[in-house]
């Protein structure tokens, strides 16, 4: 064999391998099938798949260890993909027999594959506690108590994976003590996402990014007990520092050398549920970035001091007004409105969303050097300049059931920040998120997550048959996820043709489905007819005309349906 012919073999051999990898990764996607019944627990396989997520992370609080972990070790394996398929088949089984024959029986299991039963059983116990929490729930109960004024439990409100201690469902649930926030453990997830982030970006740019903007949400927040907080304390560098009573109230400097990276500037918008819930929270991320602003460093390692400093000798501005970094909306209001105007087609130019963005959200927090507070003082002008100078934008995905596509939120948060950014530094920031459900936390860019969550979910027969088994309701959400997708086109033209073509191919051109939605919802079967002329319209969608003509037939008929002609 040539050289050549050996390199591109090689080649060739890389890219199967990468190809599987993405296919295993979609595979795998712990997805929900269907909505919440209240009161109704989930079916046998959901619960094999949960309980198999939970047993992908170490519980130190049951001093339970990783499945895969424990399984790898027993047999010697590693994480080749072919070992990795092996463990993953192997620890399905333990949940399967867990399932089928209890505890002692799953211990048993793991020692044929050489796990200790020391090792298994903390995990064990804990899988099949949260399976019986699983069986039984107060939901129903809880809201009948609810309507008659009685009192209800309280419980944690967390994401089931990161917590399993949520259950059993129906309690009352609470947020955070926003003092705790950043939690020890969230700090230390914050600086492995925080410098996977920076990897990679600089892999793809070949250094560091000098601003980034991070969108801040309440809810993940209260989920992750700070995770999004301590990834901007990681950027900026610095760390919680709490008080004799264990409040964290205040942040001091982590020095260059241990920090591994320049200070990156950090524009936060954070959500009014975030402004209202940790208020605490949002003093502290502004007090960090003045804190950041006013060290003595070089300007290459310390790029807040460097903007600070330019904007102060341009605009003749002092240190107060050049560092301000904490926007969210006006005091009482919440929102960005972007997602309205996508949803209802009220817009002609793209730069109207971001506009829309900075509209909403151009209102500081925080304290000026005197400890005055701004109490949500407009300052259209700060943020503009602080958007300017953004290279990258970035949003956490903190859970599974919710991810880019289910809901309208994301694509106005972090899709309106980013076409906020790309007017104001006349280039298309790099957009990262980051997934919560891989163990290594991955950054994936934004391209990468709409077609893992077209993959997984709108695209999927598992998905979108366990929604249309909810009938009319099951429909509606199908469309609401092409529409969700569309949002991430209109914002940041994100979503690849293939996918707008796949959704005409697997909910319009197959006969069958069609009449299924005709049937179940017309309303929204229009609807989804209209927004994929609507994505060829606005240049999202590169499609045939013959393909259009069909689309066109469609609305038509539907639209005689839905007036009483047909
Ligand atoms: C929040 O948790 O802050 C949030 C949730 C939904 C939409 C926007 C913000
Ligand atoms: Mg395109």
């Amino acid at each position: 064999m040539s050289k050549d012919n050996h390199t591109t073999t090689h080649s060739r051999d890389a890219r199967v391998l990468e190809l599987y990898e993405e296919l295993l990764e979609i595979e795998q996607r712990l997805i929900p099938t269907g909505l919440h019944i209240l009161g109704q627990p989930s079916g046998r396989s959901e619960k094999a798949d949960l309980l198999k997520m939970i047993a992908a992370f170490d519980r130190p609080e049951s001093m339970a260890t990783a499945l895969p972990d424990l399984v790898a070790q027993g047999l010697g394996l590693s994480s080749e993909i072919e070992d990795r398929e092996k463990i993953d088949s192997l620890v399905k089984q333990v949940i399967h027999d867990l399932l089928a024959s209890g505890v002692d029986s799953a211990v048993a299991f793991l020692i044929d594959s050489n796990v200790d039963a020391g090792l298994s059983r903390p995990m064990l116990e804990l899988l099949s506690s949260v399976s019986k929490s699983l069986d039984s729930n107060y939901e129903l109960d809880s809201l009948v108590r609810a309507l008659r004024g009685e009192f209800i439990e309280a419980g944690p409100g967390a994401d089931i994976v990161q917590n399993p201690g949520i259950l059993p469902t129906g309690r009352n649930t609470h947020a955070i003590n926003p003092y705790a926030v950043p939690s020890a453990v969230a700090f230390t997830r914050g600086e492995e996402v925080a410098n996977s982030l920076l990897d990679r970006y600089r892999s793809e740019n070949g250094r560091y990014p000098q601003a980034m903007a991070l969108v801040l949400w309440g809810l993940d927040n209260i989920k992750t007990q700070g995770e999004g907080v301590a990834q901007a304390f990681w950027l900026l560098g610095v760390r919680p520092v709490r008080d004799a009573m264990n409040r964290t109230t205040s942040v001091s400097v982590i020095p260059i050398e241990e920090l591994g990276h320049p200070r990156i500037d950090v524009v936060m918008t954070v959500s009014g549920i975030f402004r209202d819930l940790f208020s605490p929270t949002v003093q502290l991320l502004d007090k960090a970035v003045r804190l950041v602003a006013s060290l003595d460093e070089p300007a290459e390692q310390n790029f807040v001091r460097k903007h600070a400093l330019e904007q102060i000798e341009r605009d003749s501005c002092d240190l107060d007004q050049a560092a301000v970094r904490v926007f969210s909306n006006a005091p009482g209001n919440y929102g960005t409105n972007v997602n309205f105007m996508v949803m209802d087609s009220q817009w002609d130019q793209e730069e109207t969303l971001g506009d829309l963005f900075v509209t909403r959200k151009c209102f500081a927090y925080g304290r000026d050097s005197k400890g005055r507070s701004l109490e949500g003082l407009e300052a259209r002008v700060a943020m503009d300049k602080a958007l300017s100078r953004v290279e990258a934008t970035y949003q956490n995905i903190d859970t599974f059931e919710i991810g880019l596509t289910d809901v309208d939120h994301y694509f106005e948060y972090l899709g309106g920040v980013s076409k906020a950014v790309e007017k104001r530094a006349k280039s298309r920031p790099a957009i990262y998120l980051s997934d919560s459900l891989s163990r290594d936390s991955k950054i994936r860019s934004l391209e990468e997550t709409v077609r893992l969550e077209s993959r997984a979910k709108t695209l999927n027969p598992k998905w979108y048959e366990g929604m249309l088994k909810h009938g009319f309701r099951g429909v509606a959400e199908i469309e609401n996820h092409v529409s969700n997708t569309f949002g991430w086109s209109a914002t940041a033209d994100a979503v690849d043709d293939w996918i707008y073509s796949e959704v005409a191919n697997t909910f319009l051109f197959d006969e069958s489905m069609l009449e299924r939605l005709r049937d179940l919802n017309p309303h929204s079967a229009h609807s989804l007819v209209r927004r994929l002329l609507e994505a060829n319209g606005r240049g999202y969608w590169d499609a045939e005309e013959s393909v259009l003509d069909k689309l066109r037939d469609i609305s038509r008929s539907l639209e005689d349906q839905l007036e009483g002609v047909a």
